[in-house]
């Protein structure tokens, strides 16, 4: 029944012309910094290196809060930064309460913390509680034959050599300890799952814990405690991995224990953590790594970030994890070639969005560190448009480090470091600042570097950008400087898609706040697009605030517009009163 409701409300949802613009919004319980916040995230590896090891550290970045600021964003998101042996680029964490040599000291984070807030910078930290590195002292202790404190931290089968249930499949790894007993991982066979408990053991499989467990519970106290040294310490709130993969479930279909499984029992664990925030650090701001937006919102966290899912890669995934047998798969929306389908992003998406209105923000992110590069054989045009569309997006835009200049997806063949298999190293490599040495990233002898930088003589940098007023930095800067003064481009405000059909440009879509109006018109193809949808609501004149030239024609009779856009342009243009 609940299926058919959603399905008819996708249909509605989807069959996008003419849908009503009513301004209606309902602003979701977020703290008050982080209302129409927008973020910069920072790979602290390849950011800035200030002591010269070809390695970025946290000095590198409070050297560049500066230029952070200049770009008119609100917060940073810095990926994992504590002790690990880095076999998945320090998300397997060895020392949850320690920051990694190479990156600096606790003081120096503390100090980052500090000097961010100075500039009115807030910063989240990487909680990533779903395991920990093989070489945690917990799971040491986990190892032991003898039974201990940290036994039940993890997962472990009662033998060795007899096999969890077939659906386990792949996700148990035996022989490694003196235990007697498998292991479940949660990503890499390096990575122990912790132990949250099943939310249905299973009677006959003795060694799955109920979620209450005591040794369960232990365990997140614990965890709790990590999270508390770090907004004591100054941290501003976290982004939490895997998000949705916590607690466990005893029927599972292939890989649901690992991603995306939408336990009410990870819920509770989130509503704790909120609680906890809510009570203890009120300005905490809680953002997943669990593409469910409809569970993570579900008074869980502030923001899902949505990007595990078909949908994205429909939007902006060219190349990437979509490879197969060398052969891409699919095509981006933003594409020159045109051959994007919208609807394919918009089925899941409005979905999602009608579900969490009020209750939190879905977050599209402007690339990360775990896909290709968004300018994956893209121009900067191609950008811009992407750049149109992600800052006039309801939510909390995420722009990772490096695209605001268009740094480019590089080779796969390059050195996939500490996990970083394709197309993650080709995403990760050194920031661009200047044409000097190292493009201003290090002064190391290049083959020190952690990965390499981009060897092409016209690869962008900030230095240069700075001075073109034209430049994809200035544009970016310029874009999400809208953003915040129209109010009609809020988070929160109504996302009404106009004209959005299949296989066809261009997109149009409404953003409201009461009587506040914004269209947003995309064409990324490199064709001329025409479109006509209706507009019901009262204004006088439409003013172009961004983009591209095009004709617009207000059919006021017949409630409708008319445009005609050239070959990869957007424009953003307000309905005024
Ligand atoms: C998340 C991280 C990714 C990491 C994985 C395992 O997806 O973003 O980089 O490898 O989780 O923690």
């Amino acid at each position: 029944m609940k299926n058919i409701f959603t399905l008819l409300l996708l249909l509605f949802a989807i069959s996008a012309n003419g849908e009503k613009i009513t301004g209606e919004y309902k602003i979701p319980d977020v703290p008050d910094w982080a209302k129409n916040a927008v973020f910069y995230q920072i790979y602290p590896q390849t950011f800035s290196d200030s002591d010269g090891d070809g390695i970025g550290d946290l000095n590198g970045i409070i050297n560049k809060l500066d230029y952070v600021k200049s770009l008119g964003v609100d917060a940073i998101w810095l990926n994992p930064f504590f002790d690990s042996p880095f076999n998945d680029a320090g998300y397997d964490i060895r020392d949850y309460y320690k920051v990694a040599p190479r990156y600096g000291t606790n003081d120096d984070a503390k100090r980052l913390f500090d000097e961010a807030h100075k500039r009115g910078l807030k910063v989240i930290f990487d909680y990533v509680i779903s395991y920990t590195a093989i070489d945690h002292p917990w799971f040491k202790e986990s190892c032991k034959e003898e039974k201990n404190k940290y036994s039940n931290y993890y997962i472990w089968t009662e033998t060795n050599w007899i096999d969890p249930p077939k659906e386990f499949a792949g996700s148990f790894i035996k022989g490694y300890a003196r235990r007697n007993g498998q292991f479940m991982r949660n990503f890499f066979w390096s990575q122990p799952a912790l132990n949250f408990g099943f939310s249905n053991p299973d009677p006959n499989e003795k060694w799955q814990l109920p979620t209450d467990h005591p040794d369960v519970k232990a365990m997140k106290e614990d965890l709790k405690d990590v999270l508390r040294f770090w907004m004591k310490m100054g941290a501003d709130g976290f982004r939490a991995d895997m998000a949705g993969a916590l607690t466990k479930t005893s029927h599972t279909n292939g890989n649901e224990q690992f991603f995306n499984t939408r336990e009410n029992a990870t819920k509770l664990f989130w509503r704790e953590i909120r609680a906890l925030l809510e009570k203890e650090y009120p300005h905490g701001f809680m953002v997943a790594e669990w593409s469910y937006p409809t569970d993570a919102l579900d008074k869980c966290f502030h923001v899902d970030f949505f990007h595990w899912f078909n949908g994205y890669n429909d939007l902006f995934q060219k190349e990437s994890w979509r490879i197969l047998n060398g052969v891409s798969q699919g095509h981006s929306y933003f594409d020159v070639e045109g051959k994007g389908n919208i609807t394919n992003f918009l089925k899941s998406y409005m979905g999602e969005y009608e579900n969490t209105k009020g209750k939190g923000y879905i977050s599209i992110p402007l690339g990360n560190h775990d896909n290709a590069r968004l300018g994956n054989k893209r121009s900067d045009k191609d950008l811009e448009i992407i750049y149109a569309f992600g800052f006039t997006m309801p939510g909390v835009p995420f722009l990772y480090y490096g695209n605001e200049i268009g740094m480019k997806q590089l080779p796969t063949t390059w050195p996939q470091v500490e996990g970083a298999y394709q197309p993650r190293n080709g995403a990760r490599t050194p920031m661009q600042w200047n044409n000097t040495k190292n493009l201003g990233f290090s002064t190391a002898d290049a083959s020190k570097l952690y990965l390499p930088v981009d060897p092409a003589s016209d690869a962008p940098n900030v230095e240069s950008q700075e001075k073109d007023e034209n430049s994809l930095l200035n544009k970016t800067r310029k874009l999400i400087k809208l953003r915040k003064s129209e109010p009609a481009l809020a988070d929160y405000a109504e996302f009404v898609p106009l004209y959005a059909k299949e296989n066809t440009y261009p997109f149009v879509y409404a953003r409201a706040a009461g009587d506040d109006v914004v269209l947003v018109m995309l064409n990324p193809r490199g064709e001329k697009a025409d479109a006509t949808f209706q507009v019901d609501v009262k204004y006088k004149k439409t003013k172009l605030l961004a983009g591209d030239k095009f004709d617009i024609k207000s059919n006021k009779k017949e409630k409708s517009i008319t445009i005609s856009m050239p070959g990869q342009s957007y424009a953003i243009v307000r309905l005024v009163k």
